[in-house]
């Protein structure tokens, strides 16, 4: 073991393992209990997306009675969330088991307008401006092509139709690598090697970030990626703590403190740039 292996174990020593939750779910998925995972996780998801919707609804509460995707849906939980104030809800996600999962919850919870579709394509399977908005939440960090999607996001949203987004940490956060249960330390992604990391947290060392589905977006990044996409901003909002606020001011600084994003984006109707 090297000299940084045994410094990156010796700091993520010093912090107590957060999320419990989390940790709960990664045993269960890593010891393959399938069904008790995909239970839990939705149990998740679920309690999330009611805060979600409230979220949204408190900031675009236009979004309700329309058609709605939710891209990136998991096993669903937040789609059903949806679809409680939505003609239809379509839940979209690259993971078939979650969607399998997702299905089988319909009978269940009584709620006959959402469906789901498995696609891995940056291509979305929709028409043109078939939907009154679009739901982002949490996937959009790991995206290899952000810009694609958003775009595609824009095409299938009719005009003036929404994109609600929210994201994080993003990857300069002190959590920006996702791993709170296998790795509670802060910015330990930045302070050691990936090598390093990577062995600390239980994976072969010549693991990549984008192999986990990280793909290291930073908020800077993600606000070039929405000024291009012709998308208008009708809300925008960077989660800070209290203690370090105004460093969301501060280019690069703002990176490390910044714990989420959340927007609300208006595609364009004709003749409105
Ligand atoms: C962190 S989970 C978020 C789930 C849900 N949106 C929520 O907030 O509870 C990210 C989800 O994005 C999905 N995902 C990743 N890349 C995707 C892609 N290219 N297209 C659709 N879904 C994708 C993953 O399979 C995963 O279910």
């Amino acid at each position: 073991m090297g000299l940084f292996d045994s410094l990156c174990r010796r700091y993520q020593s010093l912090f107590r393992a957060a999320h419990p939750e989390e940790a709960d779910l990664v045993e269960l998925h890593s010891t393959g209990q399938t069904e008790q995972f995909l239970a839990a996780y939705f149990a998740h998801e679920y309690r999330k997306g009611g805060d979600v919707v409230e979220r949204f609804t408190a900031l675009a509460p236009g979004w309700h009675g329309g058609r709605a995707l939710d891209f990136g849906c998991g096993a669903g939980g937040l789609t059903y969330r949806i679809a409680a104030h939505a003609r239809e809800a379509v839940g979209i996600d690259i993971e078939q088991y979650k969607l399998d999962f997702a299905a089988a919850q319909a009978e269940r919870l009584n709620v006959p307008n959402a469906r789901f579709v498995c696609s891995a394509s940056a291509a979305l399977p929709f028409a043109d401006d078939s939907f009154d908005c679009v739901f982002c939440i949490d996937v959009v960090e790991h995206l290899p092509t952000p810009e694609k999607f958003v775009a595609e996001f824009r095409r299938v949203l009719r005009p003036g139709g929404q994109l609600l987004l929210s994201f994080g940490p993003p990857w300069g956060h002190a959590h920006g690598k996702h791993m709170w249960a296998k790795l509670p330390g802060w910015w330990t992604h930045l302070l050691f090697p990936r090598r390093a990391v990577m062995r600390a947290a239980g994976f072969p060392p010549h693991t990549t970030w984008e192999e986990l589905g990280i793909h290291r977006l930073t908020v800077g990044r993600f606000e070039r990626v929405m000024r291009r996409s012709g998308f208008r901003v009708e809300y925008r909002r960077l989660l800070i703590n209290k203690a370090v606020a105004p460093l969301r001011f501060v280019p690069l600084l703002r990176e490390l403190f910044i714990a989420e994003v959340v927007g609300v984006y208006r595609k364009p109707t004709e003749g409105t740039a």
